[in-house]
């Protein structure tokens, strides 16, 4: 666990530098180009940027699924105009995304594992979430399936375009209510049920989850893929979205 997560800070440290530092097989052991030996610095205090909490990570993953409903919501409109003129391609894509690294892991491997079963367990409020955000997990799931089956075609037909249309508007409401929810009360309400250790290690254990389920660089690989799917589709230029004055009173 320690190896992954050093060697895992050495990267990031290594790419913000850009020195061309190489890294040995050997966790620790340290040389530069010229074969000379890099002194490690403590993990934490020289650590550039600091360490990914869990709820930060947690947080910074529905970034990423929001994402995915900004194109799920671009598409929607443009599904309704010319459905013939998408590419079912970057729809199939962030599907597919979403199912690998929304429901497979994010919900699967740390909500339903970790997550709910502790705010269920400590009471409260937030306690009352758990049972419905599973269902919207397992509805979602449903949805994301069927995105996936009605854009195997090269091109999307009049007759799927207004089903389809509907299905991703109903996905993008459910899941911006949903991840509001979770990160407003579910996740501090989880964050009250452990001790700052307690917490350590929840950060250390939801970075090796990350590391079993995409090896390195999980969240970093998906927000390149969403950042992809984003350019084919004309989105990615936040300057488009700045909204225009308000009208004079
Ligand atoms: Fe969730
Ligand atoms: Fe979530």
């Amino acid at each position: 666990m320690e190896s992954s997560k050093t060697r895992r800070d050495f990267l990031r440290v290594s790419a913000v530098v850009g020195t061309g530092l190489i890294l040995s097989s050997c966790v620790g052991n340290k040389t530069n180009t010229t074969g000379q030996a890099v002194t490690s610095a403590a993990p934490d205090e020289n650590k550039m940027g600091g360490e990914v909490t869990a709820t930060e990570d947690l947080m910074r993953e529905h970034g990423v699924i929001r994402c995915a409903l900004l194109v799920y919501s671009a598409t929607a409109i443009k599904l309704r105009g010319a459905p013939s003129a998408i590419a079912p391609d970057a729809l199939q894509k962030t599907a597919k995304l979403f199912k690998a690294f929304g429901e497979e892991y994010h919900e699967k491997k740390l909500e339903e594992a970790y997550i709910f079963p502790a705010v269920k367990k400590a009471g409260g409020e937030a306690a009352n979430y758990p049972d419905i955000l599973i269902l919207q997990h397992n509805r979602g799931r449903e949805i994301t399936d069927y995105i996936i089956s009605a854009t195997q075609g090269a091109k999307l037909g009049a007759s799927n375009a207004e089903p389809l249309a509907k299905a991703l508007e109903a996905f993008v409401l459910m899941y911006r209510h949903h991840a509001a929810r979770e990160d407003t009360i579910v996740f501090p309400a989880w964050k009250q049920t452990m001790t700052g250790k307690q917490l350590d290690e929840m950060n250390d254990k939801f970075e090796d989850i990350e590391h079993e389920q995409f090896g390195e660089d999980g969240f970093e690989d998906a927000v390149k893929q969403i950042s992809a799917i984003e350019n084919s589709l004309g989105i990615a230029d936040i300057a488009q979205f700045t909204a225009p004055p308000p009208p004079k009173a």
